[in-house]
């Protein structure tokens, strides 16, 4: 498994979920990367179980200073880069529209969105410079339709397919592609702290498969879009949902 060997990565929200599955997939398949996350317990943790090939990383993504640190940080520690997945992400206070508190849509346009134009912006020239790479952006089946009371979040996510479109537009003759991938909902720390079994069991059914998907089905697609295994496919968004969008 040496997809990735030479390849130098960062991956955003690294310390949990699918940000950990995909890193430790990254790791397995011969990169070297940064484990970036607000969380710095959990991401030396990841990184320290890694071994070398791992950097843990603490930012806050929506802010765009942190952002640039954290690619420069990549290049002085492994000496370039070539594979970025913007991940990190919060769900924000659920609440119907006209109820939600102008901080608390602020903070999930700032994570979930602007974050990812801030990793974009400072991560291409970084990867020009290395002779190409392959991004993934973490969109959600929300960037595809709607959930109540998440407004902010299904905005972000909405938008970041345009994004991801954009930037592939943008970079695609100089060698980079952009995607994203929509996961249905998966079984992370996030979901399963804060639901009853009962919930997580309705969750479950709106899913042709019956059930939630795992960090691990979601990292195997986007170590594939990330890899050269991929090298016809850009500007696209790819679900990962157990059948969510099919009805
Ligand atoms: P998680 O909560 O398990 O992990 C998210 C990680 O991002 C955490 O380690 C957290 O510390 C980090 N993070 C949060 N805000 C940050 C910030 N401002 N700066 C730096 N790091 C920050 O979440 P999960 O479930 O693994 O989600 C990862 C991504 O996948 C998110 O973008 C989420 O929207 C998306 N997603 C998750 C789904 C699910 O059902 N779990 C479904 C569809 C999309």
């Amino acid at each position: 498994m040496t997809d990735f060997e030479g390849r130098v990565a960062i991956v955003t929200g690294a310390a949990s979920g699918i940000g950990a599955a995909v890193a430790r997939d990254l790791a397995a398949r011969g990169a070297k990367l940064v484990i970036a996350d607000f969380d710095a317990a959990h991401a030396g943790t990841i990184a320290k179980d890694i071994g070398d090939a791992a950097r843990p990383f603490q930012l806050d993504v929506a802010d765009p200073a942190a952002v640039e640190a954290m690619v420069a940080f990549a290049v002085s520690e492994f000496g370039g880069l070539h594979l970025a997945v913007n991940n990190a992400g919060i769900g924000g206070a659920p609440a119907p529209v006209a109820d939600i508190r102008l901080e608390d849509w602020r903070r999930v346009i700032d994570v979930d969105l602007n974050s990812v134009f801030f990793c974009m912006k400072y991560q291409i020239p970084a990867m020009l410079k290395s002779g190409g790479g392959s991004i993934v952006n973490m969109a959600s089946i929300l960037g595809a339709v709607g959930w109540g009371g998440s407004a902010a979040y299904v905005t972000s996510k909405h938008a970041l397919l345009g994004l991801t479109k954009t930037a592939a537009i943008d970079y695609a003759a100089q060698g980079i592609r952009v995607n994203a991938v929509g996961p249905g909902f998966i079984s992370t720390p996030a979901l399963q702290e804060n639901m009853t079994d009962a919930a997580i069991a309705g969750l479950a059914e709106k899913h042709l498969l019956n059930r939630l998907g795992t960090p691990e089905e979601v990292a195997a697609l986007t170590s594939f879009l990330l890899s050269d295994r991929a090298s016809f496919m850009t500007g696209t968004y790819y679900p990962v949902d157990g059948g969510y969008l099919a009805r």
